[in-house]
């Protein structure tokens, strides 16, 4: 269950109508199928087999993907898998960054290992993605025969896309995304729901989801407080944690809310911090420096008492600089998660809705991709 304090350390008065005129302009954009976090029961059982199928064969499945198509999946597998226990089922990332040493790094690690990959993009045509998988296969070439590929190779994509093709000329598995589902929407779907499924309930997670409906309220009081902010100049966010295995989920709510709403010259900008870490370097910033920014708590039942006595007193000492939003889970369960993730998805949307741009699209990505494609 979440709990929210959007007044104590803000001295704001919250919204208490509109959220209905907000949600039906998110619900007239033809990419707000994430609001029905609904999966067919064919692709949940398609999903079990070949979870089962991989973990006979497996000891680590690679997830390809950038952006919205591996983020989500990182950020729930750092703080649910046993990274300390050295015998259990990973996951492993690439396809995000161009760094050929990371690549030969994380080869170097298979080549002992057992595994399977996951390539993972809506378009099929993400540059970083596309190297990655093109060297996965040839190194797996050498490890795998063209049979046992078969077994080891996923693909998640568009139905229309090229990686499609690909599957279905070599007998690779495929998962279809939604057409009505963008990008950094797209956590709840096959492309994390697959490869979570080695580490977690996602049953679980989409009741979650599916029950986070009830928190549509408060998703448009903390949309308007962050416009409230916007307005009065705070144009940074900043997302605290007070557990290190957080940080990745941090790293996901960068990229829902920048890309969401960062267009037009508008938008906040969104940063993430561990606290009490980063109260000996950020912490002067915020408690007396220049105050263009405000802060979301994110915390837990369940953490030291230590801790819990951090989280208030760090809120009040910020108060006068930088205010605080704070949202609270009386569990950190996968099922609280899944609450946790519908809830920042309707924000974001509404949030961009708020800004007057489209929660949806990311038009500014594709300028590096031109400029790279020029000197390719
Ligand atoms: O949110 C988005 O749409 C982006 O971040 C994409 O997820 C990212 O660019 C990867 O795109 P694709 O899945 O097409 O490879």
């Amino acid at each position: 269950m979440l709990t929210f304090d959007f007044e104590t350390y803000t001295n704001k008065k919250i919204p208490k109508e509109g959220w209905q005129e907000i949600l039906k302009k998110v619900e007239q954009n033809s990419m707000s199928g994430f609001l029905n976090p609904f999966v067919p029961s064919s692709l949940l059982d398609q999903i079990k087999s070949k979870k089962e199928e991989i973990k006979k064969h497996s000891q680590v499945l690679v997830v390809v993907g950038a952006g919205g198509s591996f983020a989500g999946c990182r950020a729930l597998d750092s703080i649910f898998s046993s990274y300390w226990n050295p015998s259990s089922f990973s996951l492993l990332y690439a396809g995000y960054q161009l760094s050929e040493e990371y690549l030969e790094r994380l080869k170097n690690y298979l080549k002992e290992k057992e595994f399977s990959i996951n390539v993972i993009s809506k378009s099929g045509t993400t540059l970083e993605t596309n190297i990655t998988y093109q060297s996965l296969l040839a190194f797996m070439k050498t490890k795998y025969t063209e049979e046992e590929l078969k077994q080891r190779i996923f693909i998640t994509s568009d139905e229309n896309s090229k990686l499609k093709m690909e599957a279905d000329q070599n007998g690779y598995t495929f998962f279809p995304i939604p057409k009505n589902i963008g990008g950094r929407y797209s956590l709840l779907t096959a492309v994390g729901l697959f490869p979570l499924s080695l580490i977690l309930d996602i049953e679980e997670l989409l009741k979650g989801a599916q029950e986070g409906k009830q928190y549509i309220e408060e998703a448009y009081q903390y949309a308007c407080l962050r416009k409230a902010m916007y307005d009065e100049k705070r144009g940074v966010e900043n997302f605290v944690f007070y557990e290190e295995k957080f940080l990745p989920f941090g790293e996901w709510l960068k990229q829902l809310f920048s890309e969401s709403e960062g267009k037009k010259q508008r938008g906040i900008l969104p940063i993430s911090s561990l606290y009490t870490r980063d109260l000996h370097s950020l912490g002067q910033f915020l408690q007396e420096g220049n105050p263009i920014v405000f802060e979301t708590v994110i915390d837990f039942d369940g953490m030291d008492s230590l801790q819990q006595t951090a989280v208030s007193s760090v809120c009040k000492a910020h108060q006068k600089n930088t205010p605080s939003l704070r949202i609270h889970g009386t569990d950190c369960s996968v099922y609280t998660m899944g609450q946790l993730i519908y809830f920042f998805f309707l924000s974001a949307s509404f949030s961009a809705v708020l800004m007057d741009v489209d929660p949806f699209d990311q038009p500014g990505v594709e300028a590096y991709k031109e400029e790279m494609r020029n000197v390719i």
